[in-house]
């Protein structure tokens, strides 16, 4: 049986993080099949479009997708907004391919204890955010301007049916865990959050097993900072889980270590999903060799566990990577005093040894 992943390493520290994720799933087996493909801003400069046909096509095919990362000053402005790298690539994907499901775990490693920028044990973090990915005021519309561009509409929308299916994802991860879901909203001003609240309360009623609660996003933000242990699962909608994900994965020292998944229906027996690290594509540090792989590393785990149940790969892919950083091998952002700094690839190969090692 063939394993196909479909690989977009994108712009900016994309191709370097991406080949390093590879390199290491390779040393796991060679059970699995690599096909490549541009997207973002470089397929943009290519081909006029920052996804085009073929490479959609290729993920269609494909049983998971690894993506690097899209975008960059150059592409900020591009006309129309459709084609710029973010939208028109990462928001289409999602889009296209219903990855309705971002599942983004941040938890402390033992070994940068002190990246944190909170202090000592409090900063220890152990949670999932799962944040719905296809819907909301990303993809609402109307989305426009109107009097001769001094009024800027977005539009925030949400079905029942959209917000029940992210909360089964979110059970299901819970029942993986501590069986906690902190479900966040703004009840107490959107209606979308209204409805949000109330059909999470009616599935936590036919779900006993899972503890539920629910919390105002302005009150999660603070409680994060105040004590992120008592987080198991975050459920939420889509722009407060982008915002809730990334100062969650601060918390852990480094946006570099974090990976996510993204996922839709399953295909072939199979849960398909894209893969990508938590971080940007970074241009300010792109081809100089500095950029933390750790993430898409842990995001090519993520595939092998979700996409291709492969636990005993998954497992060794985040052993070596604890392992690695124990014996003190470090890119420049989570770089500590009496640790050896490394390039991208120095740190890409010592994980792969460890993998076949171990
Ligand atoms: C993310 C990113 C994207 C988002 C941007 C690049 C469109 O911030 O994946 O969290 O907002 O979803
Ligand atoms: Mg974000």
């Amino acid at each position: 049986m063939s394993f196909k992943v479909a690989v977009l390493p994108g712009d900016g520290i994309g191709p370097e993080v991406i080949a390093e994720a590879v390199k290491v799933v390779r040393a796991t087996s060679d059970k699995y099949e690599f096909e490549e493909a541009i997207i973002g801003g470089i397929a943009y400069d290519q081909t006029g479009h920052p996804l085009p046909p073929a490479t959609l096509q290729l993920c269609r095919d494909s049983d998971a997708v690894l993506m690097g990362a899209v975008g960059g000053p150059q592409w900020e402005n591009v006309q129309p907004a459709s084609h710029r790298p973010e939208i028109g690539a990462l928001l289409a994907l999602r889009s296209e391919l219903t990855l309705y499901a971002n599942v983004r775990p941040a938890k402390t490693l033992k070994s940068l204890l002190n990246a944190s920028p909170l202090k000592g044990d409090h900063g220890m973090i152990d949670v999932v955010v799962v944040r719905e990915l296809t819907g909301g005021i990303y993809f609402g519309e109307p989305r426009e301007r109107r009097d001769n561009g001094n009024t800027a509409v977005d539009t925030c929308v949400y079905t029942k049916q959209e917000v029940k299916r992210i909360a089964e994802q979110a059970f299901a991860i819970a029942r993986t865990r501590r069986h906690e879901i902190v479900s966040v909203d703004k009840a107490n001003v959107l209606e979308t959050s209204r409805l949000w609240r109330e059909v999470v309360t009616e599935m936590a009623a036919s779900n006993p097993d899972v503890k539920v609660t629910h919390m105002l996003v302005d009150n999660c933000a603070m409680q994060l900072v105040r004590y992120p242990g008592q987080f198991d699962v975050i459920l939420t909608e889509n722009m407060f889980g982008d915002i809730l994900s990334d100062e969650a994965s601060m918390i852990t020292g480094s946006l570099g270590l974090l990976p996510s998944a993204s996922m839709g229906p399953s295909k072939n027996g199979r849960l398909f999903g894209l893969y990508e690290p938590v971080h940007g594509s970074a241009p300010d540090i792109a081809g100089q060799g500095r950029a933390n792989p750790i993430a898409a590393i842990l995001s090519a785990a993520m595939m092998l566990r979700y996409t291709f149940n492969d636990n005993e790969g998954a497992d060794r892919i985040e052993e070596s990577c604890e392992k690695v950083l124990e014996a003190g091998l470090r890119t420049a952002d989570i770089f500590e005093k009496d640790c050896q700094l490394v390039s991208t690839t120095k740190l890409g190969d010592a994980i792969a040894e460890a993998v076949k090692e171990g």
